[in-house]
């Protein structure tokens, strides 16, 4: 074979290898960089509230949980019926600095618990105190309210708020009318 045809022959090959794997390479990354974009969509979407609650209580799951453990269902009869997380939307350092917890809450807090009703595997009930400075002085400015559904693709609707939660929480008014401390 002369020097020219095996030139040649090269040649061919590295046209292959230029028509095949280029455009390979091209999609993969395409690819790659779709699947990126998918993830970073989903990390950065905006969170939306449980169907039928306020807007303020989007991604309350992932505010800080002041509970360690879940709060199970109190025997005998349960104000807030279910096993328990309860949220708040404030640091830790800002609530309890030092470890410490400190009363009362910063105006602005939003404290959110949610239950799990017994025998069931979807949040039942939402109960919400939200702290609006001058709104109740009576009640450290705290607005009462809770909200329940009885089945996943219902919406949530308010059962009670204000008045038929004061008398329990007033027990505690000493922990600003919080009952669960910072685990
Ligand atoms: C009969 C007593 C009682 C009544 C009435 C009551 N609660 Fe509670 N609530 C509790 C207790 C006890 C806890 C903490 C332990 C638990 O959830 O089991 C609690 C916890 C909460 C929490 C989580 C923060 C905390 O205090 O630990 C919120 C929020 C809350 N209740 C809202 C409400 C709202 C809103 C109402 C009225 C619609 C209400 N509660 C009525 C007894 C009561």
């Amino acid at each position: 074979m002369n020097s020219k045809k095996t030139g040649k022959i090269y040649l061919n090959y590295l046209f292959m290898i230029a028509v095949v794997f280029i455009p390979c390479f091209v999609i993969t990354s395409c690819v790659e960089e779709k699947q990126l974009d998918d993830i970073v969509q989903q990390t950065d979407a905006p969170a939306v509230a449980l169907p039928g609650l306020p807007d303020d209580t989007a991604g309350y799951d992932k505010w800080l949980k002041i509970n360690a453990e879940p709060i199970p269902p109190v025997a005998g009869g349960d104000p807030h019926n279910g096993t328990k997380n309860v949220y708040v939307n404030q640091e830790r350092e800002t609530i309890a600095p030092d470890g410490e917890q400190q009363f009362p809450y910063p105006d602005g807090s939003i404290v959110v618990k949610e239950a799990v009703r017994p025998n069931k595997d979807y949040i039942g009930l939402i109960a919400i105190m939200r702290k609006k400075a001058g709104s109740d002085p009576d009640h450290n400015d705290w607005e009462f309210i809770e909200y329940t559904r009885n089945s996943p693709d219902d919406e949530f609707s308010i059962l009670a708020r204000d008045g038929t939660c004061w008398g329990c929480h007033a027990r505690v008014e000493d922990k600003d009318y919080v009952f669960t401390e910072i685990d």
